[in-house]
């Protein structure tokens, strides 16, 4: 196990398995893992920063030596104050590469001291997407096995109208039957 603490940074806009398959690597790997959520995306998010605190927060709950987080600004700065050693990141497929050592380079140059640390997910999870799970779950096709249990139905409960509508109906019977008690 490697001594110190790990920043596994990501938008996790919602937390797929894949992202939790590599938290659970990293946190085998790394005696502490820090998963941050970066708050000030400029993309419009689908869930909201608390939303998946709370979704990866249940997620991690059995593992001991991970902690969620959220951060604003520089990453590399935000991975200084924690004292962080290493920058965790996932590559799927080559098409991530690019994107992934611009950016591990980039930090370096703004922190040479920081370590990028690549670890690949299963390969099960090599095409699953936070923005694909958006896009198929936004038009109602089935995510189920992509995300967590969890998420799936928070993602439900988020776009789905008839679900909502249940929701609400169960809602104000539930009032009517709490205000029928209270007359009676
Ligand atoms: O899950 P994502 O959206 O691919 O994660 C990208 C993230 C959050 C790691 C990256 O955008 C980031 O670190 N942003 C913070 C601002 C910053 O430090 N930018 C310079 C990166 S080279």
């Amino acid at each position: 196990m490697h001594k110190g603490i790990a920043l596994y940074p990501g938008s996790f806009d919602p937390p797929t398995n894949g992202h939790l398959d590599l938290i659970e690597r990293g946190a085998k790997i790394f005696e502490e893992l820090v998963v941050a959520i970066l708050r000030n995306s400029e993309k419009s998010p689908m869930f909201s920063v608390a939303e998946r605190l709370e979704m990866l927060r249940e997620l991690t709950t059995d593992l001991k030596n991970v902690r969620i987080d959220t951060f604003d600004g520089l990453m590399v700065e935000y991975a200084k104050s924690l004292d962080a050693t290493c920058i965790l990141r996932g590559i799927r497929a080559i098409s991530d590469y690019e994107y992934e050592l611009q950016m591990a380079l980039m930090n370096r140059k703004l922190e040479p001291a920081l370590e990028t640390v690549f670890m690949m997910p299963a390969d099960k999870y090599s095409y699953v997407s936070s923005r694909l799970v958006r896009e198929v779950a936004q038009v109602g096709g089935p995510v189920k096995g992509l995300v967590p249990d969890v998420v799936e139905q928070k993602l439900r409960q988020k776009l789905d109208p008839a679900y909502k509508l249940s929701e609400s109906r169960m809602i104000s019977v539930t009032r009517k039957a709490k205000k029928r008690k209270t007359k009676a």
